[in-house]
């Protein structure tokens, strides 16, 4: 697998990933999961943020100490579903800015359309983490990082709870630059091209829509 890919296998996300794919969980406790979902998975994919060291004086002395250095990072959900990521971002980066990317894919084709874009400037500088709890086709998640590039945007990671094994190896391919962190990978898309396992629509199960 391309060395650009990490599939996560923490015990604790995957229990998490385990109760949000179950029909009966609920919209709150879906929400809360996701966000602490995000927690873990953004835990791993910021290891190597950049580091300088600053002089702090403890109680006891004065040392120098490492903090989070360089322009504050971005985090960018695609719409909606990405939405119940970013608390659990922030949780770990509250200094981020936060930019939206609105797509929506079409129920017969499958296609994403593109309906918002809105990014923190300067992009360039920025390590940006896109986060969308689903990976599919894959198409949604190319055209978002498509967005973010053609807007100036370098440093990329982009972050979901579950993929298809189809539409990982199609982001992978189109953007073979930014990073990936899958929480669990799935056996297969279905004909309507949903995730299987999965856990359904992930929209419609953290905003109670369905
Ligand atoms: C879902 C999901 C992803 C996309 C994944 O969003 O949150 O954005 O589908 O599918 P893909 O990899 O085949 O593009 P959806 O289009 O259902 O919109 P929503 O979040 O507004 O419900
Ligand atoms: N979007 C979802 O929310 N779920 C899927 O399984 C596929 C796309």
């Amino acid at each position: 697998m391309n060395d650009n890919i990490t599939i996560l296998k923490h015990p604790l996300l995957q229990h998490k990933i385990s109760i949000l794919r179950n029909k009966n969980t609920g919209t709150n406790e879906f929400r809360q999961l996701v966000e602490e979902i995000a927690i873990l998975m953004g835990y791993e994919a910021l290891s190597d943020l950049p580091t300088e060291d600053v002089e702090v004086e403890t109680p006891i002395e004065k040392c120098m100490t490492p903090m989070l250095a360089g322009k504050k990072p971005a985090v960018v959900p695609i719409l909606r579903a990405g939405l119940g990521m970013v608390n659990g971002i922030l949780t770990l980066l509250p200094m981020a800015k936060v930019g939206h990317i609105g797509l929506y894919r079409d129920p017969v084709t499958h296609e994403p359309h593109e309906y918002y874009c809105k990014l923190p400037d300067p992009i360039e500088l920025r390590t940006i983490c896109v986060v969308d709890p689903m990976l599919a086709t894959g198409g949604s998640a190319i055209e978002a990082i498509d967005f973010i590039k053609q807007r100036g945007g370098k440093k990329i990671k982009f972050l979901c709870i579950i993929a298809a094994p189809e539409g990982l190896d199609k982001l992978a391919k189109a953007h073979p630059d930014i990073q990936i962190y899958v929480g669990h990978l799935d056996r297969e898309l279905n004909e309507n091209a949903y995730i299987c396992p999965g856990l359904g629509d992930a929209g419609d199960r953290i905003f109670g829509t369905k």
